[in-house]
């Protein structure tokens, strides 16, 4: 092993030679010594063992690297530095004209290559001072990244729990309006609450996305949300209705439809409430919609509704049970309700994979 330790000044550049040639690392002291604004302390090791060695003593600054040492050859002995990951610049030196090694070392990360025979002073004093500066404009630029990205983080999960916050808030205030309109019509309370749940069972089924499924609970929860304009004595009339009665029954689709348009849910909630009493075939209200004319949302709630509503107690009869709310949408398959979601809903309830809670 060959040591050799020298410097200059103060202030100095920390530099690594890793050469077996002494005529070379004598040259390269030399050309360094000729600039004279250059300061610097160099320590030349003739194996890479060794100078690997040297990088666990202490601070330096630079690397200059030859590539063929008796321990060592070709572009593995880059890699064996490069694994220690070392915190400062390598530069490649080598003797042969054949750039290949070189430049495939430029692109594992090495700095520089200089090419021993044509390397003039201010050639290596200027390579020395470029790669230290492009090194720690690298250096700069990857700390910066990873502030960014831990801002970036920070963000992220600040905004989702904002989200979080208002998705629940938003929950909050529609299970609150649902609530506020069944307290007008016991009969009928937690209705909306047990359309919403089939409805999503019949969504599920369906392979709708997540977010559409929310959609369609949230649109399920506030369906008859304008019955809060209809007079209590006329929802709670345990008799007959006359057709004004009716009629103002009637009215609920759009009066929800204009509680609801002004809120700016992600999706059209005010819409599929408007739509939740169409039939396809032309029959229902408020506007006598048809087949594709109705969203898929409120044709599912149709079938949910109406199966709902007849299984359970009203003012005006007992509760009619499952089978016979069944057999109502199977019979209205086709002509009012989508056959596909009629059968899915009857799959739900008869395979026991639903019941209202
Ligand atoms: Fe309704
Ligand atoms: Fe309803």
């Amino acid at each position: 092993m060959i040591r050799e330790k020298m410097s200059t000044g103060d202030q100095k550049l920390r530099i690594l030679v890793i050469e077996d040639n002494p005529g070379d690392v004598f040259l390269l002291k030399e050309m360094l010594r000729e600039q004279h604004d250059f300061s610097f302390s160099l320590e030349s090791f003739n194996c890479l063992s060794e100078g690997l060695a040297c990088l666990a003593e202490g601070q330096l600054d630079i690397i200059l690297l030859d590539l063929s040492l008796p321990d060592s050859h070709g572009i593995e002995t880059f890699r064996k530095l490069k694994a220690l990951d070392i915190p400062m610049p390598v530069i490649i030196l080598t003797g042969s004209h054949d750039l290949e090694l070189p430049m495939k070392a430029l692109q594992e990360g090495a700095q520089d290559y200089l090419i021993k025979g044509t390397v003039t002073s201010s050639l290596l004093a200027r390579a020395i001072t470029y790669s230290l500066e492009r090194w720690s404009l690298l250096h700069k630029m990857h700390d910066f990244n990873m502030k960014l990205e831990r801002k970036v983080e920070e963000r992220t999960k600040e905004l989702s729990h904002t989200l979080e916050r208002m998705t629940k808030a938003m929950h909050g205030t529609v299970s609150a309006m649902s609530k506020m309109v069944e307290m007008r019509d016991p009969y009928t309370a937690g209705h909306q609450e047990r359309v919403a749940q089939l409805a999503r069972a019949i969504g599920e089924e369906l392979k709708l996305s997540e977010t559409r499924l929310s959609g369609l609970e949230i649109a399920g929860l506030l369906h008859d949300v304008g019955k809060i304009n209809i007079p209590a004595e006329v929802l709670n009339k345990p008799g007959r209705l006359t057709e004004i009665e009716f009629q103002l029954i009637k009215s609920h689709s759009q009066a929800g439809f204009e509680i609801l348009e002004s809120v700016d849910f992600q999706w059209p909630v005010a819409e599929i409430v408007y739509q939740h009493h169409e039939r396809l075939d032309g029959s229902g209200y408020p506007r006598g919609l048809k087949d594709g004319e109705i969203l898929l949302e409120s044709r599912i709630l149709a079938v949910a509704d109406t199966v709902e509503a007849v299984a359970s107690h009203r003012p005006y009869r007992h509760a009619l049970g499952m089978d016979k709310a069944l057999n109502i949408v199977r019979e209205g398959k086709g002509q009012l309700y989508d056959s596909e979601i009629v059968e899915i809903c009857i799959k739900v309830i008869k395979g026991k994979e639903f019941s209202f809670s």
